[in-house]
């Protein structure tokens, strides 16, 4: 009976199988249990030998069952030390940390420098009614602005009654969506993807402007030309002057073409140094019809607009000579300028 048990005990797989072991040998109806109920009906002298006998064997199971029972436990966490094991001075993987396009910086910092100038950001829809893109900016159907700016159409369905879209060809429009929600007087930015189709070393299909309105009783161009510096010399860290060339767009009079100083020095540009000029922007006084399309009222109303590209002065911060290069995500090209990890 010993060996049976003890040996069973000794192989026993879990504890489980432990436990059944436990109640067949000295459970209630246990073998051993059963045999001790026994001794009441031997002789005294049988009782002698057979009681001490079966309270040690009943003792000796007890302790191998404990004994084994440890044994197993200490087994099972040995397991999972070893499944779990985990080598903490391994040094750790390579994680690459994104950044922010160059172009979301150029745009986040122009609306932070004009929001320095008491500007808000206003915006309007990139699907773009072609009143809104056109004609409330005083450029009617025939005007040849249109054919100019290499506009994108938005196909129309035959009996699809909804106004004639297109994709802005740059964020003048949204000079009229502030000014109908606002009216005057008004200050505000528009930063926004604009679409033209043209492609070459400094025109992409897509691209950014930044469009600045500015409406009061007598704002003039001398606010424009102290806001431009103001901002081209935050922006570039550096006094930065501004050329004003007489130009025309339907939507301002009179309107100019702005130059900033800079150098070209072997091929690079210097900006707010030396004797040469590099365009950056289109500007000019509000013009009248367009106060009007918009609701307000040019007998009391005038001021400012100016529409400055904002790839175009993140080229000239960054040296970079290729437009296209912004819109690759070529990584090789982010790191190379700095843009990514
Ligand atoms: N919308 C013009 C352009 O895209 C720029 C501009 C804006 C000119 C506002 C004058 C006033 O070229």
């Amino acid at each position: 009976l010993r060996d049976k048990y003890i040996q069973a005990i000794g192989s026993a797989a879990d504890e489980a199988a432990l436990e059944e072991l436990r109640v067949q040998a000295v459970g209630k109806k246990g073998e051993i249990s059963l045999k001790m109920r026994e001794l009441g009906k031997m002789t005294p002298e049988e009782r002698q030998t057979a009681g001490p006998a079966l309270n040690a064997l009943k003792d000796e199971i007890n302790s191998a069952l404990a004994a084994k029972k440890t044994a197993l436990a200490d087994a099972a966490l040995d397991e999972r030390l070893q499944a779990e094991w985990l080598d903490v001075t391994l040094p750790g993987r390579d994680r690459r940390v994104g950044s922010i396009h160059p172009v979301s910086q150029v745009w986040e910092e122009c609306t932070a420098i004009f929001a320095d100038m008491g500007f808000a950001v206003a915006e309007g829809p990139q699907v773009e009614d072609d009143w809104y893109n056109f004609d409330a900016l005083n450029i009617p159907g025939h005007h040849p602005a249109r054919a100019e700016m290499d506009t994108f159409y938005m196909h129309r369905a035959a009996g699809d009654d909804r106004p004639p879209h297109v994709l802005r060809t740059h964020t003048s429009p949204v000079q009229i969506r502030a000014m109908q929600a606002q009216g005057a007087p008004i200050r505000v930015i528009a930063p926004g993807r604009v679409y033209r189709a043209d492609y070459d070393q400094t025109h992409t299909p897509m691209f950014h402007q930044v469009e600045g309105l500015a409406i009061d009783r007598d704002i003039s161009m001398a606010n424009l030309k102290w806001v431009l510096e103001e901002f081209f010399s935050a922006y570039f860290g550096t006094k930065v002057k501004t050329r004003f060339r007489a130009s025309h767009f339907p939507f301002t009079e009179p309107s100019a073409e702005v130059d900033i100083q800079c150098s070209w020095e072997g091929g690079t540009v210097k900006v707010g140094e030396g004797d040469d000029w590099l365009e950056v922007l289109g500007s000019g006084m509000v013009h009248p019809k367009v106060l009007e399309a918009a609701g307000v009222d040019p007998s009391q109303w005038q001021g400012f607009a100016f529409g400055m590209g904002i790839d175009r002065i993140a080229m000239l911060k960054y040296g970079i000579p290729d437009l296209r290069a912004f819109f690759d995500s070529d990584l090789r090209w982010l790191r190379h300028y700095g843009f990514s990890a």
